[in-house]
């Protein structure tokens, strides 16, 4: 694991691997601030890594091939069964690349999604770990036909979403442990979420500006946990908060404090394929501001509304009527993480 999605996704999977087994947990440092790593490991009682490769942030490049120097000591030393590699970052590639390469056995949690969207660097990641995967774990049946279309059946279970676990086990403690409502002042319904950190959005000025300006126009307050990201962008374009007067900037906020914000909100708007999710496991309305998304589920129905063009017109968008009580249960039973242990075990007794 390395950056914040894949701690989340880890937590559950990683309580049920140590109940009968060994795993040796390495972190590859790609996010290193205390409220990008650290938080999550406390409130979400992940065991301190066995290690921590300190590898940073750098160019794609140079973050990945760190990674996989690095990868590869620890794997050489331990010599696992599995290496467990979780979602689409740029950890992700490097782990299951550097296993692959000394034939050490690849699972991967959270195969086969798609965005058809290469300029993506998630895209790029989740393609090629798969490629080189030997067990599949998708959280959907779209995501076993995507990798169907790509030659890839052997190793293939369709499992559910480890997110669904991880948002099953925590809401309630989130709902009478997080203070965030009180801290920020802030009342229920009466204020939307907004995250946006994806390049594609971030890394162009006019782009950005455009889409902070439009939440700004929005009927109630914009409450906007910052990424660092999104925070370094807005400095290189000389953007001062304060110039917002409908959106409420804060630091990065702890997983359960992120489900208290998003259980309380009117709506929610993001670029993030991690809160897509949790807004529909919530039940909340969402708009998310990209041209593809690879949740496509979460467009049923209007549940989640893609923002393709019209960065500017968020507010119509959010005007929009959603019919929220029609939910599936696309994500599987909340039981994913079990699921997964049961067939790394299978797999290598057979
Ligand atoms: C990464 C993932 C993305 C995931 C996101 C979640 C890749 C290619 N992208 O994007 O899929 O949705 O994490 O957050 O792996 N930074 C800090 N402190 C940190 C971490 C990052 O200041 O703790 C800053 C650095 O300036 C860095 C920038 O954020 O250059 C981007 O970080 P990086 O990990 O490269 O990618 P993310 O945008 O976080």
């Amino acid at each position: 694991v390395g950056a914040r999605p894949q701690f989340i996704k880890a937590a559950p999977v990683s309580r049920k691997i140590r109940k009968e087994n060994t795993e040796v947990l390495v972190h590859t440092g790609q996010h290193y601030d205390e409220n990008m790593s650290k938080v999550f490991f406390d409130e979400l009682n992940i065991p301190k890594p066995d290690y921590n490769l300190g590898v940073g942030s750098a160019s794609h490049g140079k973050q990945t091939g760190k990674m996989l120097i690095e990868i590869e000591k620890v794997i050489m030393k331990e010599n696992p069964d599995y290496v467990l590699v979780y979602g689409d970052t740029n950890s992700t590639i490097a782990g299951a690349l550097a296993a692959s390469k000394l034939h050490i056995s690849v699972a991967h949690v959270e195969a086969g999604l798609r965005s058809y969207n290469k300029n993506m660097p998630e895209e790029q990641n989740r393609v090629l770990t798969d490629h080189i995967s030997d067990l599949l774990f998708c959280p959907t049946k779209t995501s076993v036909e995507n990798l169907k279309k790509e030659g890839i059946t052997n190793g293939v279970h369709n499992v559910g979403d480890v997110m669904y676990d991880s948002v099953l086990y925590n809401v309630e403690i989130a709902r009478k442990k997080s203070n965030i409502l009180e801290n920020l002042n802030l009342n229920k319904n009466k204020y939307y979420l907004a995250t946006i950190h994806r390049a594609e959005n971030t890394d162009n000025k006019e782009k950005l500006l455009t889409i902070l300006d439009s939440l700004n126009e929005l009927d109630e307050k914009v409450v906007f946990p910052v990424h660092p990201r999104t925070n370094k962008k807005m400095n290189d374009y000389g953007r001062n908060k304060n110039y917002y007067s409908n959106i409420k900037f804060i630091k990065p906020v702890s997983y359960l404090d992120m489900l208290k914000l998003i259980d309380n909100s009117i709506k929610i708007l993001t670029d993030s394929g991690g809160l897509q999710k949790e807004a529909y496991f919530l039940e909340k309305a969402c708009i998310t501001l990209r041209e593809k998304t690879e949740w496509i589920e979460t467009l049923n129905n209007n549940y989640n509304i893609l923002v393709k063009k019209d960065l500017d017109k968020i507010k119509n968008y959010v005007n929009l009527s959603i019919d929220i009580n029609k939910k599936s249960e696309y994500f599987g039973d909340g039981n994913s993480a079990k699921k997964i242990i049961s067939k790394l075990r299978i797999d290598k007794s057979e």
